[in-house]
This record gives structure tokens, sequence and C-alpha cells, in this order.
């Protein structure tokens, strides 16, 4: 049996190598051996009020991201969130399970509370509902993310859990964050503290050109450099060495652990090749979203043909659930 993955980005920018290595990576490579629907979370993206011109733009550069990492159409169930208005009414009907409290103690939310204190809008609460929506209307089993979203799919297990508990079903299964059996993603910034994110300014985009990217990673905090030999390295060059695992090969990560550790460290051409390394994944990719972008039939066609693989799914779920609840014909 072929198990279900969902997953989605939100669309409220360009996409940057964390979503590259803690989401799409994976995308890739789940979407031969599973059922995969890959959208992007445009109803999400409403939170932050994006304006009308923007929005639309921001969904058809995230569309042509996915595309230019590979997630093939022809595999794979690629849509655009707000083109499958049956979440809403799933969302709705979760809405009634889910408490107040438990979303005000979500740690996005008191994020949220922090950051933009003027617009702690009702969408941001339940931003986890509509989020386990999103899962369940297909009735995943595993959804890749990253690091940040982990606690957001334990409140999606939660709801599931509770809907079967409150209606003695067995109905939908309890889906899991993914990382091919390994721990969750975190790609840290450059600016020497926590992920990288595009509000925080601190990340290469995957559609950087290399002179950008070869500025920003040259630009990248570190320190005054290793006092003793096999020094701990400091936060900003632990992650400097974190994005380096990801992109660059073991080998080239030693040679700079091993330098660090001899305190024979030259940040400077750790960054030159962390850069070269970057671009290495990024070039490739970078070219295939520009080609992409200037072919817009191409791309209506993979919604098109996304939305109504997902309808199908996502409606026969809501009709089910609505029997389950009790919404009976006369
Ligand atoms: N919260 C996710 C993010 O910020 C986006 C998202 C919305 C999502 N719905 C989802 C991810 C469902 C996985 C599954 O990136």
């Amino acid at each position: 049996m072929m198990e279900t993955v969902v997953s989605g980005i939100r669309s409220t920018g360009k996409l940057l190598l964390g979503n590259y290595y803690g989401a799409l990576k994976n995308f890739i490579k789940m979407q031969k051996e599973n059922r995969c629907y890959f959208f992007i979370a445009d109803y999400h993206a409403l939170t932050t009020h994006p304006k009308p011109d923007d929005l639309h733009g921001n969904i058809k550069q995230v569309l042509a991201e996915y595309l230019a990492c590979g997630i093939d159409p022809e595999t794979a169930t690629v849509f655009i969130q707000s083109d499958v208005p049956e979440v809403c009414e799933m969302y709705l009907l979760l809405n009634m399970n889910a408490y107040v409290g438990e979303l005000e103690r979500t740690a996005s939310f008191k994020e949220k509370i922090r950051k933009q204190p003027d617009n702690i809008n009702a969408g941001l609460l339940t931003y986890p509902v509509l989020m386990a929506a999103d899962i369940i209307i297909h009735k995943a089993d595993h959804v890749p993310v990253g690091k940040d979203q982990e606690q957001h799919l334990e409140m999606t297990r939660k709801f599931a859990r509770r809907f079967n508990t409150m209606y003695s079903v067995d109905y939908f299964p309890e889906p899991d964050a993914y990382n091919f059996g390994q721990q969750l993603i975190k790609i840290p910034g450059l600016d020497g503290s926590g992920k990288m994110g595009k509000s925080e300014g601190n990340g290469v985009f995957l559609a950087d050109n290399p002179k950008d990217i070869r500025k920003k990673v040259m630009r990248a905090v570190t320190d005054e450099g290793p006092s003793a030999p096999n020094q701990e390295p400091s936060e900003p060059v632990k992650n400097l060495f974190t994005i380096m695992k990801a992109v660059s090969d073991h080998e080239t990560v030693k040679y700079f652990q091993e330098k660090h550790a001899s305190c024979e460290i030259r940040y400077g051409d750790m960054k030159k090749q962390l850069a070269e390394d970057i671009i290495k994944v990024t070039e490739p990719i970078r070219e295939r979203i520009n080609v992409l972008l200037s072919d817009n039939d191409y791309l209506a066609r993979v919604v098109k043909r996304g939305a109504e693989k997902a309808r199908e799914s996502a409606s026969k779920t809501v009709r089910e659930v609505r029997e389950i609840i009790g919404y009976r014909p006369f």
C-alpha cells in the first residue's frame, strides 16, 4: 500500500535555502514511492496581510520554485491551497474541537504576538487548525517539514485523535513530521543566531544570483577565532558549520573542522568555500526558476490539474466526515 504524504509552504516570498533542506529535498525524495500532495499555503499567507498585487506573484514564484527543485507534477499532486475550498469546511469543522487554551499556548502563536503585536488576528490563533485540515483532509501518513513545524504536527495528531475519539471511529491516521528517518532539520541564518527566515533577512534565496550569494556569505557573522585548540565553536560559527554540513561534502566539512580545532582556521576561506558550495546547489535551480516563470501556460496547466486531483481527495474526506458528524440527507 502506498502511503500518503502532504506538505506545503506559505507563499510569503521567495524560498530560502532553509526551505530546500527542511522541506523540498524531502518532497523530491518521497514523490516516487508515495501518494504526494504538495501545495502552496496561500490561505496561511493571509495572516500577514499581503497586498493583493503581491499575493499572486508570491504564489507563482513558489510554484515555479517547487517545480524548479524537482517536484514532478506528473507524479505528485501540486496545487494551490485556495484552489481547494473544501479545506475551509474541514477547517470549520475542526475548529469546533480545538480549544482556545491550547491554541494560545502554541509557540508559533506566542512568537507572532511578540513580532506583530498590532495584528494578532484570529487566523493566527487558528493557524494550526487550518494546517491540520490541510493534512488530514488527504488522510496523510507523513508530513515532510522542518524542525519549526514539529509542534504543529503534534497538534495535528491531537486533532485527528480527538476526532476519532469523539465519534468513536478510526478514521484519520495520525501523521508524523518526517525527515527520512533522521532528525528534523533546522538551517540557521547567516546573522549568528536563530533559523534562516524570510522576515529575519538572514538567508540565501534559491533564486539569488551567485554574486549576491557570495556577498551574503562573506558578510556572515563569525567571531575572533578560536583561542585554544579543540575549542567548541561559538554559536555563529557553529551555524556556518551547520549550513556547510547541508551543502558541502563531508571532506570539506572535516577539513574546516580540523582547521578550527587546530586554531588555523581562516573564516574568509571557509566562507568562500561555503558560498561556492551553496551556488553549486542553487544555480541550476535558479536557472530553472527563471525558465518556469516565463512559461505561464505550463504553470496554469500544472495547478489546474493539481486542483482537480486535490479536490477529488478532499471532497471525499469532507463527505465522509460530514456523515460521521451526523449531517444526513433528508
Ligand atoms: N506552516 C507551514 C510553514 O510555515 C506551512 C503549512 C501550511 C504546512 N499547511 C501545511 C506544512 C500542511 C505542512 C503541511 O511553512
